[in-house]
């Protein structure tokens, strides 16, 4: 049985509204607090998550996690195995009939990081770290390839590593705290079609090795969770030992940084 969603946020006129009043969380008013640990591995989805606690605690180091607890392998193994989606979104594929349909997009790992309430927003790139823009467009489609209209995409992922980084200098974190930094929702439009700006994320040690760059997606139609799946890097040197990477699910941004994905729910 699909997760039921604890509490929905439309973009759109109400959006500034609802970032305030109940879906945002991340103002300047702190009502938001932030995250107790970083194991949301008892949970699918916002209703299972914990109510967040101090924000001392909301910097969430994700090799830390991995090396002194074993939270982030456990909990992303476990979501693994509960991972049976297959197939790939496509522009839809024509059978003998002429009817068009599409593949419902792969889903992945949740893991540890999800965090409920997340700040409705398209554009996270809003701290002046060092990274590569990543503009990342695109639409949500039902099986029938048509849009979905109001689908609700939360996006998060790992703060940026400098564009020069190499791996060994850097663990990227991912951050749930008050800030929410590079986590952000927005609603698909009348053409199911969702943006972002954001910085391209950076490398973190899943225990011993490094993930390849990726963002998190999670999609809601009509309150109920359809799909959570990752996005990855045509060019990152990590993918081919990642556990998670799928190939159907790679991004190739051009030099300014404009990716697209569209995803079938
Ligand atoms: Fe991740």
């Amino acid at each position: 049985m699909e997760p039921k969603r604890r509490q929905f946020c439309v973009m759109g006129a109400a959006a500034a509204v609802a970032e305030l009043v109940g879906c945002g969380g991340s103002g300047a008013d702190g009502s938001t607090d932030g995250t107790s640990d970083a194991d949301s591995s008892g949970s699918s989805g916002p209703q299972g998550t914990d109510s967040l606690a101090d924000s001392s605690a909301a910097t969430i180091t994700a090799s830390g996690d991995s090396a002194g607890t074993g939270t982030s392998s456990i909990a992303e193994t476990t979501a693994a195995s509960e991972d049976s989606s297959a197939g790939a979104t496509g522009s839809g594929t024509t059978d003998d009939t002429g009817a068009v349909a599409c593949e419902p997009s792969p889903g992945s790992i949740e893991g540890p990081f999800y965090r409920p309430d997340i700040p409705v927003r398209s554009d996270l790139d809003l701290y002046d770290d060092a990274g590569a823009p990543l503009h990342l467009s695109g639409r949500v489609v039902d099986s029938d390839c048509a849009p979905v209209v109001g689908a609700i995409i939360e996006l998060w992922h790992a703060a940026p590593s400098p564009p020069d980084a190499m791996p060994g200098d850097v663990d990227a974190t991912y951050d749930a705290s008050r800030e929410y930094r590079y986590y952000g929702q927005v609603a698909t439009d009348r053409e199911g079609r969702y943006a972002f700006d954001t910085l391209r994320p950076g490398w973190y040690l899943n225990g011993n090795n490094y993930r390849p760059a990726h963002l998190h997606v999670k999609i809601w139609v009509d309150d109920v969770e359809r799909l959570t799946t990752q996005l990855y890097f045509a060019d990152d040197p990590f993918n081919a030992d990642d556990p998670w990477f799928d190939a159907t699910m790679e991004l190739d941004p051009t030099d300014t940084g404009d990716a697209t994905h569209d995803f079938a729910v």
